[in-house]
């Protein structure tokens, strides 16, 4: 096989940007032979901007069941991540699928389930852990160097969005619909990031603001508290209001500290580590040594583009993917417990009952607001 043939599975904001950055040229592994989209309109401008050959269906599963591809791309709302994934999956295709993984994490685990027993290639779209700078810190903390994490500190509230954008699409902002706000729409990059770097919490203590800045049912403010499973503690701020927004991303360590904000890392690395400075200095307001230098990182940056080639070489030579399918459940599980714990109005034990967040989620979903959407396409480039 020279080339993958690719089918998408969507073509509104995000479908559209995939297709057109493959069709740029920036992943020559992939060749879109057909695409799915509900709205007529989208596959009329689909039909307009894409070779003659090219198949065009009006469901998702239709396109999976013409077999005309080995692999699909699901760019749909989030509550069918799951089930279309699985449905390709279980008919022999190859799935990168866009995040958050899906909306409540009993459905994602079984789509989990599914690519364990299926010998296909299955990939998360978590663009943003091909960041330069996210990758140097990954590399920094999980390679141990710097001991041990003590406190972690990320506000990202630079997710800014108008009541427009939350106006275009009818699924958009709902419980039905999308099933949460910033924490599901913006932050599954943030979400999962923080677990990839950070590692999992054990307890979220979170206060969710429903429609405190926008005319919406589910969060634009969030505030979280998070505690690891060595004492470390950790907050995690984010909205869609804030304008000028600030995306700080702070993790100090028992030998320093690192600062990711304005595309650029610092670390702040100290003579020794703080733990045994700390018992052993005499003077009382004595600090230890500490030298500041800008980290340097390879430079690369592939955003959406590295996810896809990434993915299509897996499938051609077995080359690693950005980010495994499977792993989509973590970042989840922190947004499911940040949603959980601002319901219920308590701190909540990570893993915590599924079906408690589900029925929780559900009460929701029973009274969620319905609207039209204005249809309108974004352009979403240098939006994630
Ligand atoms: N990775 C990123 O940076 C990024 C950025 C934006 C959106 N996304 C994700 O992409 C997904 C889609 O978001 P969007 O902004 O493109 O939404 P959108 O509403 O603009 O597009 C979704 C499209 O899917 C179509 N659709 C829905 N169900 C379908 C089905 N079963 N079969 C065929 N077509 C179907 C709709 O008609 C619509 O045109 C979301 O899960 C979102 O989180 C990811």
């Amino acid at each position: 096989m020279e080339k993958v043939r690719l089918g998408i599975i969507g073509i509104g904001n995000m479908g559209t940007n995939h297709l057109k950055s493959i069709q740029e040229g920036k992943v020559p592994e992939l060749e879109v032979t057909a695409v799915a989209d509900r709205e007529e309109g989208r596959i009329a401008w689909a039909k307009e901007h894409m070779p003659a050959e090219t198949a065009f269906f009006s469901e998702g599963t239709d396109l999976i069941d013409a077999g005309v591809c080995d692999a699909v791309l699901i760019a749909v709302p989030h509550y069918q991540h799951p089930e279309l994934t699985i449905y390709a999956l279980e008919q022999g295709h190859h799935v990168l699928c866009e995040k958050p993984a899906g909306v409540y994490t009993a459905q994602v685990r079984k789509m989990n389930e599914a690519a364990e027993k299926s010998d296909r290639v299955f990939a998360m779209m978590f663009n943003q852990r091909t960041n330069c700078i996210y990758r140097k810190m990954h590399e920094l903390v999980t390679g141990g160097e710097l001991g041990e994490i003590k406190r972690v500190n990320w506000i990202v509230t630079d997710w800014y969005r108008t009541q427009s954008y939350y106006d275009s699409g009818s699924w958009r902002a709902t419980w039905d619909g999308e099933g949460g706000g910033v924490l599901l729409n913006q932050c599954p990059h943030n979400m999962d990031l923080l677990q990839w770097i950070c590692g999992m919490p054990v307890k979220v203590r979170a206060f969710c603001h429903n429609g405190k800045w926008h005319d919406i049912e589910v969060e634009d403010d969030v505030t979280a508290y998070m505690e690891y499973p060595n004492g470390a503690t950790g907050v995690f701020v984010t909205s869609t209001a804030d304008a000028p927004g600030t995306n700080r991303f702070e993790i100090t360590m028992e030998m320093g500290k690192l600062v990711c904000e304005n595309d650029r890392l610092m670390l702040h690395r100290l003579a020794e580590n703080e733990r045994t400075f700390c018992k052993t200095a005499k003077g009382g307001f004595d600090t230890p040594e500490c030298t500041v230098t800008e980290v340097e990182t390879d430079g690369i940056n592939e955003q959406h583009a590295g996810v896809l080639k990434a993915f299509a070489g897996r499938i051609l030579k077995g080359t690693p993917l950005v980010a495994d399918g499977v792993e989509g459940i973590n970042g989840l599980t922190l947004s499911n417990a940040m949603h959980l714990s601002s319901w219920l109005d308590r701190e909540i034990e990570v893993p915590f009952d599924e079906n408690l967040f589900l029925e929780e989620l559900n009460k929701r979903r029973a009274s969620s607001r319905k609207k039209e959407g204005t249809g309108v396409v974004f352009d979403t480039e240098g939006s994630y």
